[in-house]
């Protein structure tokens, strides 16, 4: 089938899921889907969202609404930026220009992870919208520089440097299915492939997507594969994000705090915005749902450091619920991949005009007509 008529039959991102779990071969969907260990995170960020509920205000005028924000001293259309997501072009052929693009019609932020299988040039060129870098920081000095000086030649607008990967997690899904770097066909793999026949008819001509960028930076030992022993440095700390902060002018963010009093910290080394995330559950597993610690996030900074948050947003309401809690905005992760996977650039597109109009629509309900007015009197805590 092809791309947009699957899309007639999509109005949710489960439904995205659906027919990401139908396209694509099991190991990549699992890839995409799973979290690490017992995926206890992965099932609460699910599960948090449920006791977070929202009061409506009604009845007010809201016949005239807008979800425009303002950050780093400008306005974006919508509170949401499509999250980093490494290896994307094994979701869909050059998967991270296909987000790119998709995020460009909505004029949104688009961040490309540097585990990704674009090189920049091709990344600056995709779509007209805004364009932010993440970095996964190598154990490498060296060739820490080399990625910033790179990130700031190929002018991207924003860099989050994530710090929830001090080491890799155990990802039972990916260990099992053999989903690893570097990729070793089995007699289970390749059938998997080719029970996939769109995908396989897609990908296969571009061959095994591999993290190109990566293999683009001169690297610590020459020669060496980039895997995820080589690229996260166990000692990322401060010190490091301080060097970055002077090196980097453009606006510069955390990813990956779940921990308020790193928020004052990071507010203290002149960082521009936080995001609150627990990797999507993908990191520390038994990790607390972001929306249950953006609270604390508030008490902390709230005012005086944007929050960006993301892990486990699926709709419009999920998002209302944390822009009432104070965060300035949201960033979509496997919303973004099962949509790029079941229709490029079409679905991630399509998938951020779903979120856009259920955000409208709690607004409307909730009887606010600017993201600005939503605030924490319009939420309660389930028991
Ligand atoms: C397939 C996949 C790849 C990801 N790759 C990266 C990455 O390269 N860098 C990064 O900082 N986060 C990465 N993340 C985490 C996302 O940026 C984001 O924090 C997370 O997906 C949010 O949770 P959600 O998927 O529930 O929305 C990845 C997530 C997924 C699902």
């Amino acid at each position: 089938m092809n791309a947009s008529r699957r899309l007639k039959r999509i109005h949710s991102i489960a439904d995205f899921r659906a027919a990401a779990l139908r396209v694509l071969p099991r190991m990549v969907f699992d890839y995409v889907d799973g979290g690490s260990g017992t995926e206890s995170t992965l099932r609460e960020n699910a599960a948090a969202f449920e006791r977070v509920r929202l009061v409506s205000a009604a009845p007010v005028d809201v016949a005239k609404r807008s979800l425009a924000i303002s950050l780093f001293g400008r306005e974006f259309p919508l509170p949401l930026i499509v999250a980093p997501l490494g290896l994307a072009s094994s979701f869909w052929v050059k998967g991270e220009l296909a987000l790119a693009r998709g995020a460009a019609r909505h004029g949104i932020p688009w961040v490309l992870s540097n585990n990704a299988s674009v090189l920049f040039d091709e990344a600056m060129a995709a779509g007209n919208g805004p364009k932010w870098f993440q970095l996964y920081v190598p154990p490498n000095r060296e060739a820490t520089k080399t990625w910033a000086r790179m990130a700031r030649e190929a002018g991207f607008e924003a860099l989050q440097i994530t710090v929830d990967t001090a080491v890799p997690s155990r990802r039972l899904r990916d260990i099992r299915r053999g989903f690893s770097m570097p990729f070793a066909w089995t007699p289970a793999k390749l059938f998997d492939v080719v029970t996939h026949p769109d995908w396989t008819r897609r990908i296969g001509p571009h061959g095994i997507p591999r993290p190109k960028l990566m293999f683009h930076v001169p690297w610590a030992e020459p020669g060496a594969v980039p895997d995820m022993r080589t690229r996260l440095s166990p000692s990322l700390d401060w010190d490091l994000i301080r060097w970055f902060r002077d090196e980097w002018k453009k606006p510069l963010m955390v990813k990956g705090l779940a921990d308020p009093r790193q928020a004052r910290v990071a507010l203290d080394a002149g960082i521009d915005a936080v995001v609150i995330s627990n990797h999507g559950g993908r990191q520390l597993d038994g990790a607390v749902a972001t929306i249950d610690i953006l609270p604390e996030f508030v008490a902390e900074v709230g005012g005086k450091l944007p929050i960006l948050i993301d892990s486990g947003f699926r709709t419009g309401t999920d998002v209302v619920k944390a822009l009432a809690l104070g965060a300035t905005a949201v960033q979509l992760g496997r919303a973004a991949a099962y949509a790029v996977a079941t229709a490029g650039e079409e679905g991630v597109a399509h998938a951020i005009g779903i979120v856009k109009s259920e955000i409208d629509t709690a607004m409307a309900l909730c009887g606010v007509t600017r993201v600005a007015d939503l605030n924490p009197s319009l939420v309660r805590r389930r028991p």
